[in-house]
């Protein structure tokens, strides 16, 4: 689908990759519409694209709230008439131990990356399936293809979500809908910010807080070991902008990660211990930044994202 003239709708527009992603459908000429809970970030994201030349809308949305999705809706047919582009990007990320994570923390999770999805889909494809146009990108994460031992409530939610996209795009091929699932590894975003982290009780706990702290001051330097490292959002940005333009279904970011996706297929056993492993393997990234994940043996591959 080509860009320019379109009508996106991006939801955590405020931030990281969304507001990137933004950005970069308007410089390709679309307007926007902009959600996020974070109404002070969104409004300083609108008025950079409107200063692009575009018109921009921020709509203040709780993706985990029904009613807000569907005033999202409203206002975007409202204000800008119609919507070509939606992408289903807000989202939260938790740590912690299963048997200590508590329900509460799993419906908010769950509310956010998971059900924010099914809103979304639910709420605009009605429209879309009307037109017989329109291109979905689902945010999920290489957590959504490689599992991560720390943070199942989020592994379970974008796991969903790749699901989700996979059956939606065979769907909606044949009735001129395109779909997209993002899979990025890390990014270096503001999700850290409202990282809810529940205690492991090892020398886990201390190197994910010495981790928190330096990306919080904009120091991502850490990574580095991790095969790519970290990119930025505006990286991610531009695949998402290519994805659309060629309707593109599994959007990768980083070299090696479809490698290991294969590798897993090919010998879950393997794949287990692997993430069974990276438990201790952050320790030695986060509190010795020497000693990567590179060199502890084997893991690299799998240590996918956020
Ligand atoms: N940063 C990474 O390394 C990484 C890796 C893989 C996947 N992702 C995914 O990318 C997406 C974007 O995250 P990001 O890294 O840009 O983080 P970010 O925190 O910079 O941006 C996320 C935005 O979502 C908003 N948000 C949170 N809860 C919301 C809600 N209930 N309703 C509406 N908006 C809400 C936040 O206010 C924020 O502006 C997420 O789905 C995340 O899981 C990120």
């Amino acid at each position: 689908m080509e860009i320019q003239g379109q009508i996106a709708v991006v939801t955590g527009a405020a931030s990281g990759i969304g507001r990137a992603t933004a950005t970069a459908l308007a410089r390709e000429g679309a307007d926007l519409v902009l959600a996020d809970v974070n109404d002070d970030r969104l409004e300083e994201v609108r008025k950079g694209i409107t200063a692009l030349g575009c018109r921009g809308v921020a709509v203040h949305t709780d993706v985990s709230k029904l009613q807000d999705v569907r005033n999202l809706f409203d206002r975007s047919i409202g204000e800008l008439g119609r919507v070509d582009i939606l992408m289903n990007n807000a989202g939260v990320h938790l740590v912690g131990p299963a048997e200590k994570i508590s329900i509460a923390d799993w419906e908010w999770i769950v509310g956010i990356n998971l059900w924010g999805v099914v809103y979304g889909v639910s709420v605009f494809l009605p429209h879309m399936l009307q037109r017989g146009t329109g291109h979905i990108v689902n945010t999920a994460s290489m957590s959504g293809l490689i599992g991560a031992e720390s943070s199942i409530p989020y592994v379970a939610t974008k796991f969903a979500v790749v699901g989700m996209s996979e059956c939606l795009a065979a769907y909606l091929k044949p009735k001129g809908i395109g779909v997209t699932v993002l899979c990025p590894g890390f990014v270096a975003t503001n999700i850290v910010e409202r990282e809810r982290l529940v205690p492991f009780g090892d020398g886990f706990d201390d190197s994910r807080k010495a981790f928190l702290e330096a990306v919080k001051q904009g120091d991502w330097s850490r990574f580095n070991v991790l095969p790519g490292g970290v990119i930025s959002p505006e990286q991610v940005a531009e695949k998402v902008v290519h994805a659309i333009k060629g309707n593109v279904f599994l959007v990768y970011t980083h070299p090696g990660h479809k490698e290991a996706v294969v590798q897993k297929a090919q010998d879950p056993e393997a794949a287990i211990d692997v993430l069974a492993a990276l438990h201790v393997a952050w320790d030695s990234v986060f509190r010795a930044p020497t000693a990567g994940l590179r060199d502890t043996g084997g893991g690299a591959d799998a240590s996918a994202g956020v």
